[in-house]
């Protein structure tokens, strides 16, 4: 029997509301230091309990500054970042020429209403000649990944004149009104009520996630049957997405993350997004690659798609273009840059100029230092280390990455692969302890991300793999796990 309305719906918001008193207790319980302590009860006494904060860590560390891939919190305690902040300091902390470059665009100028400015044509330029494929490419700037998204979505349905963006169960695209209609997260949609996201036009398949394959099936001998079934949809007249018979495609977009970041670093197999790419060719809709949280050369190559050999119409960007700067953008075809007209959309900080002018210096430090070779070697070495783990500690069920972006996924029992959910948040809370910063995620929250700054050294990767393996010890004798 179904409980109505009024049984449930106080019981269920209580469980997803903000309690300040509860969050002091944990600070009183797991702070790191005395400095953190007083800099918390200052946070929960005027910032709202909604911050992202408190979800990650029993505790969140105070940072108060970092250097490389090192960051040290108020109280001086020193951690390994195998966070990187979501992926925004590429290349870590304290980078010198990147401030200096900064500080000197602000000196001239920080904004004045979004009109163009040297440093901004300059990096467009660059990044327009990172976006793969042989056409000629435009930028929109924006400033949040998010934004870049609602961008996304409104040009591919300008273009194309159709209405449906496809993605994927799992995929992140952002909180703002629109984006989070991409977005799946069960928590999103309750906090959007009574009114749940609100674009109708938005279908979702889903990903490619080989460890619990959502067909049942095992890779390779499943034959790619996840992209075959998207293909499945569009020959049938009985779903949205197109009349075989009158030849007539509904779909504007497929809108998608190649890797899945927030859903706990998920790798898929490469042919996946090649197969996506031939149906949007088919039915000639667009494919574009949110390379907000993969790409800037994380996993080896400047954007995660690109390991696929796909040229997506168009790319979404943000977070470590200016490695900490807010700045974001979208560079695609020519053709549908080039189809709005001045003034579609604008945003006061759209393109930045402080941030643009530590663009254009990252870019030149990325390309000085091989930073995004370094990412792939590193990476790989990472990679080793953590399926050595595997080898030793029963709780590892599996190990996926792709140069700097790796994650592993913890189990109670390989053979059932039940998700090990508080051994995860065990693990990821002891590792602060341990002084090394990563978080927990995963669909059923059970998996442990990695995803340093480019410039971690591999002496930092041993250290880092040392302390974890003492944790993960530790969460399988606290949790019986392997016994
Ligand atoms: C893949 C992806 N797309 C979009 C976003 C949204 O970016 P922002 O938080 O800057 O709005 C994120 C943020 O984590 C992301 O990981």
């Amino acid at each position: 029997m179904t409980t109505a309305f009024e049984d449930r719906i106080l019981n269920e918001r209580a469980r997803l509301r903000g309690d300040e008193a509860a969050l002091r207790k944990r600070v009183a319980e797991f702070a790191h230091g005395p400095k953190a302590k007083e800099i918390l009860d200052l946070t929960l006494k005027y910032e709202s309990t909604g911050h992202l904060d408190f979800s990650l860590f029993n505790c969140p560390p105070v940072i108060d500054h970092g250097v490389g891939a090192r960051l040290y919190d108020v109280d001086e305690n020193e951690y390994i970042d195998l966070h990187g902040g979501f992926t925004v300091n590429a290349l870590g902390y304290g980078v010198t020429e990147i401030n200096e470059a900064v500080k000197s665009q602000m000196d001239k100028l920080c904004q004045y209403a979004e009109l163009p400015v040297e440093p901004r044509a300059r990096l467009a330029k660059e990044l327009c000649q990172r976006h793969p494929g042989d056409f000629d490419k435009k930028i929109f700037w924006a400033v949040t990944g998010g934004e870049a998204i609602e961008i996304i979505m409104k040009l591919a349905r300008w273009y194309t004149g159709k209405p449906i963006l496809i993605t994927h169960w799992g995929d992140y695209h952002g909180r703002t009104a629109g984006a989070m209609a991409l977005t799946s997260k069960a928590f999103m949609v309750a906090y959007s009520y009574p009114i749940p996201p609100a674009d109708t036009a938005v279908v979702r398949i889903p990903f490619p996630y080989c460890y619990r394959c959502p067909f049942g099936k095992a890779y390779p001998s499943c034959e790619m049957f996840c992209a075959r079934e998207v293909g499945r949809l569009f020959e049938s007249k009985e779903t949205w997405l197109n009349n075989p018979k009158a030849q007539v495609t509904n779909v504007a977009a497929f809108i998608i993350e190649p890797f899945q970041s927030s859903a706990g670093y998920i790798t898929a197999p490469l042919e996946y997004m090649r197969m996506l790419k031939d149906l949007s060719e088919k039915y000639d809709f667009l494919f574009v690659s949110d390379e907000v949280q993969a790409g800037m050369g994380r996993t080896g190559k400047m954007w995660s798609i690109e390991h696929s050999g796909v040229a997506p119409d168009l790319i979404a960007m943000a977070k470590s273009i200016s490695n900490g700067l807010p700045i974001s953008a979208v560079t695609g075809r020519k053709e549908i840059m080039d189809s709005w007209g001045p003034g579609a959309h604008s945003s006061t900080f759209t393109g930045y100029p402080p941030a643009c002018a530590g663009g254009l210096k990252l870019f030149e430090i990325y390309e000085r230092e091989n930073i995004i070779q370094g990412a792939a070697e590193k990476g790989a070495y990472f990679l080793e280390g953590l399926k050595d783990l595997q080898a030793r500690h029963p709780l590892i069920g599996d190990v996926n990455g792709m140069g700097l972006y790796l994650a592993i996924e913890l189990v109670k029992d390989r053979q059932t692969k039940e998700p090990a959910a508080e051994a995860s948040h065990f693990a990821a809370n002891e590792l602060v302890n341990e002084g090394v910063i990563c978080i927990y995620s995963g669909y059923y929250f059970n998996r442990l991300c990695f995803a340093p700054p480019l410039v971690i050294t591999k002496g930092d990767i041993a250290e880092a793999l040392k302390r974890l393996d003492v944790v993960l010890g530790k969460a399988e004798a606290k949790f019986g796990i392997g016994k």
